[in-house]
């Protein structure tokens, strides 16, 4: 399962992401946990303090070694100089799966120990001043573009991916590699605004959206994005006192999380295996080569000066009999 976590700024992406991580893991579940916002929280949602957060390794800055990975010996790619962060495997490709070693993981994932089972996780990297503006995002999540398009997963693995905000994620495929996207909305207008963009935006690609409220403190606040969303509507999240002491300091145990907020995470996983049994690989592969083709078109095949179309594996589609393939 493949599941992101979008929303306004501060509507709660990193909080609920990091909750919905915390709440797999503690029902045995194996998850990798992406960080592929502008501001890189999840490490410390997740426990670390701002020292190890600080000292993870980032995926922007792996990228070429990932890049030789993957590659494999798939006779289209003819170094990992040619590969741009849309193109897509095909035969002789290395696909990662979740529960493995790889060195992928062992360069860029770190594990990290929950009060109830652990997770891996990793992340694109800071947006430094070094930056220039947000071509440079766009090349860091990149490589969670590339780390998607290559992972093959079951039903109960998860990857758990903390976006970024608003509609910068529009701008590359990677809003389209999820098999369900949580869009966190505060009951405000401009919280639905987001979601309004973002489905919009999304229709078009027929991405697998739903909509969890956040910070809802009673009846009005249910019943305005009731008005809003509609049957998008998944969930609402309460104003929470737990999330309040975490956000003070303080540790508290997931079991101890308000009853009423563990069933929305409970509501969460279960439309997130719905989207797992009704997922469709061919055309997930599908849209990974039409955004690779247009990427090829509008910047690649001037950059890496040759005619990127060719990378595509007509008959190659991204499942898990893929596996014993890859891994034969
Ligand atoms: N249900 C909740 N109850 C109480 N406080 C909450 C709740 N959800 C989020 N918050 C608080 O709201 C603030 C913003 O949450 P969070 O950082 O998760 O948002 P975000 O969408 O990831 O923000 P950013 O866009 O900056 O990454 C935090 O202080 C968090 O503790
Ligand atoms: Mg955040």
């Amino acid at each position: 399962m493949k599941i992101a976590f979008v929303g306004k700024g501060g509507s709660g992406k990193t909080t609920l992401s990091a909750l919905f991580i915390r709440h797999l893991a503690a029902a045995g579940c194996p998850v990798i946990a992406v960080d592929a916002d502008i501001n890189q929280h999840l490490g410390p949602a997740l426990g670390l303090s701002d020292d190890q957060a600080a000292a993870l390794p980032s995926l922007g800055a792996h990228l070429p070694q990932i890049k030789e990975y993957l590659r494999g010996t798939n006779p289209l790619i003819g170094s990992a100089d040619e590969m741009i962060k849309t193109t897509p495997p095909g035969r002789g490709s290395r696909l990662l799966r979740i529960v493995e070693e790889n060195p992928v993981y062992a360069s860029c994932a770190r594990p990290i120990a929950l009060d109830e089972g652990s997770v891996r996780l990793l992340a694109t990297g800071a947006f430094t001043e070094d930056d220039l503006g947000v071509a440079c995002y766009h090349s860091k999540v990149g490589a969670v573009e590339l780390l998607l398009n290559h992972l093959v997963d079951g039903r109960d693995e998860y990857v758990v991916t903390d976006m970024t905000a608003g509609s910068d994620s529009f701008a590359s495929g990677l809003f389209t590699r999820f098999d369900l996207t949580f869009l966190i909305a505060e009951p405000t207008r401009k919280g639905i605004s987001v979601y309004r963009q973002y489905k919009e935006y999304a229709r078009d690609f027929g991405v697998n959206l739903c909509v969890v409220g956040n910070k809802v403190q009673g009846p009005d606040d249910l019943a305005f994005l009731r008005r809003e969303v509609g049957d998008d509507l998944l969930a609402v999240f309460g104003q929470s006192d737990w999330v309040r002491r975490l956000e003070q300091g303080a540790e508290p145990p997931l079991h101890t999380l308000e009853p009423a907020n563990r069933a929305v995470l409970d509501l969460l996983r279960a439309r997130a295996d719905q989207a797992h049994d009704a997922r469709d690989p061919q055309r997930y592969t599908r849209q990974a080569v039409t955004f690779h083709v247009r990427n090829a078109e509008s910047w690649g095949n001037a950059k890496t000066g040759i005619d990127l179309a060719t990378q595509v594996d007509k008959d190659f589609v991204l499942g898990v009999d893929q596996l014993d393939i890859a891994h034969a």
